[in-house]
């Protein structure tokens, strides 16, 4: 595999079945490479697939037929467990929703993702690196109903990104912020990927943000229509 390719998908598709019985391609017969250490932004109209193929890339959910292949291990052939283990150590996710644990302070969310991760090496200083990467020290022991919307996403993606996952998958991260909040957010992924050499894969609906991207991947019923490089 080139080493520039983190994560390869050959013929990906879904297929969902509806009440009625009817089959419908979510995706169909996709075929993609994600760049290592890039920004890969997917985005498409409501409803093109983007979650559905981002899903697939993660093992969140698994194809109707193809393979998905990461650092060549093919991710669509473990079991439950298996992956499980595999994403705890490989993988972080950003969500739109925020999805922090509102009882625990910032600091003791990005704790737990690591504890989660069994990361090896001094906890509390990398909490910290964390932190200060995303710029939310000054908050480590709010909880997040104390913080604003864009924080409490900073925060998220401190604990993303802190048991050092090779991808970051995260689908709609700045759905809920203004273009201007978006934009931080997406700056400091690039901050990231260039500090910490993560590879990160976003989808968004904003028009402002998706040209921010390394490679910007647009969607349209199930397929992939357009590749564009930037760098
Ligand atoms: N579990 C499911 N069962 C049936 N159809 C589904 C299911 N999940 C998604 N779909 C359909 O698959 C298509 C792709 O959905 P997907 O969520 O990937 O779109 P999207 O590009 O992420 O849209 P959005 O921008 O609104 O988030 C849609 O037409 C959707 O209705
Ligand atoms: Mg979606």
């Amino acid at each position: 595999m080139d080493n520039n390719v983190i994560i390869t998908g050959e013929n990906i598709s879904k297929i969902y079945q509806n009440g009625k019985n009817e089959s419908f391609p979510a995706l169909d017969n996709v075929s993609i490479e994600i760049p290592r250490s890039k920004l890969t932004i997917i985005k498409g109209r409501s409803g093109s697939g983007k979650t559905t193929l981002i899903n697939m890339l993660s093992g969140l959910d698994s194809p109707t037929s193809g393979t998905i292949r990461m650092n060549d291990v093919c991710i669509n052939e473990m079991n439950i467990n298996e992956l499980e283990d595999y994403r705890r150590i490989h993988m972080g996710f950003v969500f739109q929703s925020v999805a922090l644990f509102p009882i625990m302070s910032a600091y003791e969310n990005v704790d737990f993702a690591l504890r989660l991760a069994d990361y090896k090496d001094n906890r509390d200083e990398r909490i910290k690196e964390a932190m200060s990467m995303v710029g939310i020290e000054e908050r480590m022991k709010h909880n997040p109903e104390e913080m604003s919307g864009g924080e409490q996403q900073r925060v998220a993606i401190a604990r993303a990104i802190a048991p050092k996952p090779d991808v970051v998958f995260a689908d709609e991260p700045t759905g809920a912020l203004d273009t201007e909040n978006g934009i931080k957010v997406v700056s400091l992924f690039k901050h990231l990927i260039e500090k910490e050499g993560i590879t990160i894969i976003m989808t968004t609906h904003d028009p402002g943000l998706m040209q921010m991207g390394d490679r910007v991947l647009e969607m349209n019923d199930g397929k992939i229509i357009n590749i564009i490089d930037n760098d």
